[in-house]
């Protein structure tokens, strides 16, 4: 949606609105048809929420794709036992179904959860809130992964989340995420761009945290000295996350010593 159209509708305080009504205007455009193996495909509104498109072949591609690179930078026989943080309708969730171990998602979209609960029946799924906890014991997990979910953070909601996946990740285990790195730059105006050069987060519309209209775009420097606190930075990819183009793609891995 066009920025200006949004900013006039922030005048109006009717922005979070306008932009629901967008997603569901999106929701309607045609897409190509597939057949589907596996889990059927969810309601397309659905998809919009997570891919901001319905083009069924996109949602299938990109998930798997997702899938392949998460595969490809963790050794999955080491990780038995891994969250889907801010999961959606499963477009990564549902390439799963074979792990051995366990497979949680968690998302703050009733309607998300609801379908997935429905449908991925090898997965254990939560409904979180905006802001932690999860309900999830400390140091069970052996792989945290979000993709795009911080790109959707304010400041405040960044460490609040960095904290308490850190508290569910065991020592030596690893977070896996994606964001908006220096490829995004030529959406920044000159003001948020010396603010990124600068090394600090920025952030649009915040005033709608966890939506998809508010974006956080984080710098090396942010990564590095803010959300890799108590982790060790094992991989940091400029626009490596295959499935959520051309988000970063970060490994970080649970200092031994880190209190959760
Ligand atoms: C762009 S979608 C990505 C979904 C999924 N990770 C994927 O790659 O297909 C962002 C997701 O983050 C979820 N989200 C945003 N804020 C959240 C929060 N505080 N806790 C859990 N999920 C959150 C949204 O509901 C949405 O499903």
């Amino acid at each position: 949606m066009k920025r200006r159209v949004l900013m006039l509708f922030r005048r109006f305080g009717l922005v979070g609105p306008a932009f629901r009504t967008y997603e569901r205007a999106v929701a309607l455009r045609p897409s190509r048809i597939r057949t589907v193996d596996g889990p059927p495909l969810p309601p397309r509104r659905l998809m919009v929420r997570v891919a901001g498109t319905a083009d069924a072949d996109w949602f299938l591609r990109g998930g798997r794709a997702a899938y392949d690179a998460i595969a490809a930078h963790i050794s999955l026989d080491d990780a038995n036992d891994v969250l889907d943080f801010g999961c959606g309708c499963g477009r990564v969730l549902r390439y799963w179904g074979a792990h051995d171990g366990t497979i949680t998602g968690t998302d703050r979209d009733a309607d998300a959860i609801a379908w997935c609960r429905g449908n991925l029946a090898f997965a254990r799924l939560l409904r979180n809130g905006l802001e932690p906890p999860l309900d999830l014991p400390d140091e069970g997990l052996d792989l945290v992964y979000a993709l795009s979910v911080f790109t959707h953070l304010t400041a405040g909601l960044q460490t609040a989340w960095r904290d308490e996946l850190r508290r569910v990740v065991r020592p030596g285990g690893r977070l896996l995420l994606t964001v908006h790195g220096r490829s995004y730059l030529p959406r920044l105006s000159g003001e948020e761009r010396a603010s990124f050069d600068a090394g600090e987060l920025v952030v649009r519309w915040g005033e709608l945290p966890g939506s998809n209209l508010c974006s956080a775009y984080h710098p090396e420097r942010y990564v590095r000295e803010t959300l890799a606190d108590g982790f060790e930075v094992e991989t940091l990819e400029p626009e490596g996350a295959i499935g959520n183009p051309t988000q970063d793609l970060i490994v970080l891995r649970r200092t031994v010593s880190a209190s959760a």
